[in-house]
């Protein structure tokens, strides 16, 4: 299964795709965790990106390609499937994403895109929290920790993103409005979209994606 995960700030493409993992084993490859751990670790790439995250600005294609590329064909690289979450964001990387799995011969299988409204993505984002250590998302109503403001499961504090914020919540969207949604067509063309209602629970995406899966595989055995 190589999928593609869409949709705006704050879709619940992280949350989804943990489910997803979880059920179908297969790994997640964030490009925004990618960048984070970068930051985190003060390295020359995390000091070259972190003025763009911050701001909500998208980091430049060549970056972000070059990570992907070698994320998908070096040594112990997913073959069997994996999930896309936040790559591709613009028409350049989607294009260089089909030239890089057409040399390896594992195209892209299922986009599947969350809508989501305004108002749902402000309050989702501004109510995340992420633990410091392991990376568990909560939300502060939706999904908050048992233990208050450490993480439920490794006791790691939780803090809230530097873009959490609304007014670079905003900005985001502009960016994701202008830049991103174009692939949604580049994906539909390719007969490849399958649109799910992000504002819906989690847990009943999973059960609707599965069922698609599930679909999916019966077809190609008949
Ligand atoms: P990235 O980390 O990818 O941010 P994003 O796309 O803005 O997505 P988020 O992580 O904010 O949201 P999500 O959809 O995963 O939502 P989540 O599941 O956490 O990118 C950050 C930055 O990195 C970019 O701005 C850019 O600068 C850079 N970058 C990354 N990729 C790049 C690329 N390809 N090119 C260039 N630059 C790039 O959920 C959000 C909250 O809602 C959580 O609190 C969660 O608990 C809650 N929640 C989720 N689902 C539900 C639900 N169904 N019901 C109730 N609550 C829910």
């Amino acid at each position: 299964m190589r999928i593609v995960l869409l949709g705006p700030p704050g879709a619940g493409k992280g949350t989804l795709a943990n489910l997803i993992k979880g059920k179908f084993a297969i790994p997640h490859i964030s490009t925004g965790d990618i960048l984070r751990e970068e930051m985190k670790a003060e390295s020359a790439l995390g000091k070259k990106i972190k003025g763009y995250v911050e701001s909500g600005a998208l980091v430049p294609d060549e970056i972000i390609i070059q990570i992907i590329e070698n994320r998908l064909t070096e040594k112990g690289a997913p073959r069997e499937g994996y999930m896309l979450d936040g790559f591709p964001r613009t028409t350049a990387q989607a294009t260089a994403l089909d030239a890089i799995l057409k040399k390896i011969g594992q195209p892209i299988e299922s986009a599947i895109y969350m809508e989501t409204t305004l108002p749902m993505i402000v309050s989702r984002l501004t109510g995340r929290r992420v633990c410091r250590e392991c990376g568990a998302v909560f939300h502060m109503t939706n999904r908050p920790s048992k233990k208050g403001n450490v993480c439920d499961s490794c006791d790691g504090e939780l803090y809230q993103r530097a873009d959490d914020n609304e007014e670079t919540i905003r900005k985001r969207m502009d960016v994701y409005l202008t830049s991103t949604t174009p692939i949604i067509e580049y994906y539909q063309k390719q007969e490849k979209l399958l649109k799910v209602d992000g504002n819906k629970e989690s847990e009943d995406l999973l059960q609707e994606l599965s069922d698609e899966f599930n679909e999916n595989k019966a077809a190609h055995r008949d």
